[in-house]
């Protein structure tokens, strides 16, 4: 079944001058042209470059809108709510509260899940892949030509145990994966194991710079391990991260490779808050009220650990959790 073949409330126009359609939900009006995304609610209008648009729409629509807030950037964006998602236009941006010139609409989950993956897909053309490096892909840029439906459809790694179990995700080979150029370097040792009999289903290891060494999309977590709700999501980071990630919780990175600059913003109105430059080796933990966004001039290496426990976003909203992981 292709996406225009999906069952669902999808508002879209015919193709317009451009050969793009245009999308409506709830009151809030999308519209690609050659260069830009233009989005208008009720009481206001914006407009975001395509390249930056569409790379942020594809995280949103692959991570099922990830956790707590995705910022397209400094207007636009939606929070996640679990089961339904707001979406909104400068609720995080203190001039436009101010003004109250800030919009906000929450929808269930499918209704949003599924206009924003039929507009990915018609507004992404032969060529561009939203999740590569932008020095890895053609340009977002035109009339519209084609499609590119593989690449924002990909599926997205996430083991069940960890990767390398039997049954689970597996290891990346030169037939799959081919080693990305800025890691040509990268030791493809791989550990022995020789589990007893028995516990072949049980014991597993594999070399998770050589994994990642593989990847050919950036800034997108998988997850890699899962102990209960801890996971581990590693991924490979080269420009810019393409959403400013609002938290609901506490993250920690562990910079695997290389160098990451972060600005560190309020989640709320976007003042800023600090500026990380983490190197390899280095462990930060994001706290649970602010938004933020990384710099990677070199392709680098970076372990995102979330805790995936359902009750802590009320548990921070109510005071019970800290927004810190650890009070010095
Ligand atoms: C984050 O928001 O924490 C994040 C998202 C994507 C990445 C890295 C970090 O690739
Ligand atoms: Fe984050």
């Amino acid at each position: 079944m292709s996406i225009d073949d999906a069952p669902s409330d999808v508002v879209s126009s015919d193709p317009n001058a451009e050969g793009y359609r245009e999308f409506d939900l709830g009151g809030f009006h999308f519209r690609r042209d050659e260069f830009f995304a233009h989005i208008s609610w009720p009481t206001g209008y914006h407009v975001m470059s395509i390249d930056t648009f569409l790379r942020a729409l594809q995280r949103d629509v692959a991570w099922d809108f990830f956790y707590g807030t995705v910022n397209f950037d400094h207007v636009f964006g939606t929070v996640n709510h679990y089961g339904t998602v707001d979406m909104f236009a400068g609720r995080f941006n203190e001039a436009y509260r101010k003004a109250e010139l800030d919009h906000l609409e929450n929808y269930e989950t499918p209704l949003i899940r599924d206009t924003f993956k039929a507009m990915l897909d018609d507004w992404t053309i032969a060529g561009f892949d939203p999740f590569a490096s932008p020095a890895e892909t053609a340009t977002p840029f035109g009339a519209k030509a084609g499609s590119n439906t593989a690449a924002v459809t990909r599926r997205r790694v996430t083991a069940a145990r960890m990767v390398g179990v039997p049954g689970d995700e597996a290891v990346r080979t030169d037939e799959t994966h081919p080693i990305n150029r800025m890691f040509a370097d990268v030791s493809q040792d791989e550990p022995e194991v020789h589990p007893e009999p028995g516990f072949e289903n049980e014991v597993a290891a594999f070399n998770l710079f050589a994994y990642l060494s593989r990847s050919d999309v950036t800034w997108n977590p998988s997850v890699v391990s899962v102990c209960k709700n801890s996971l581990y999501c590693p991924t490979t980071e080269e420009y810019i991260l393409p959403i400013v990630h609002g938290n609901d919780r506490v993250e920690w990175f562990v910079q695997l490779s290389d160098e990451i600059v972060w600005d560190v913003q309020d989640r709320d109105t976007g003042a800023a808050r600090a500026k990380v430059t983490m190197r390899a080796g280095d462990v930060a933990a994001m706290p649970g009220d602010i938004r933020h966004q990384g710099y990677s001039s070199k392709r680098s290496m970076l372990l995102v650990w979330e805790n995936a426990s359902p009750e802590l976003p009320e548990l921070i909203r109510t005071g019970k959790a800290s927004v810190y992981p650890v009070e010095f």
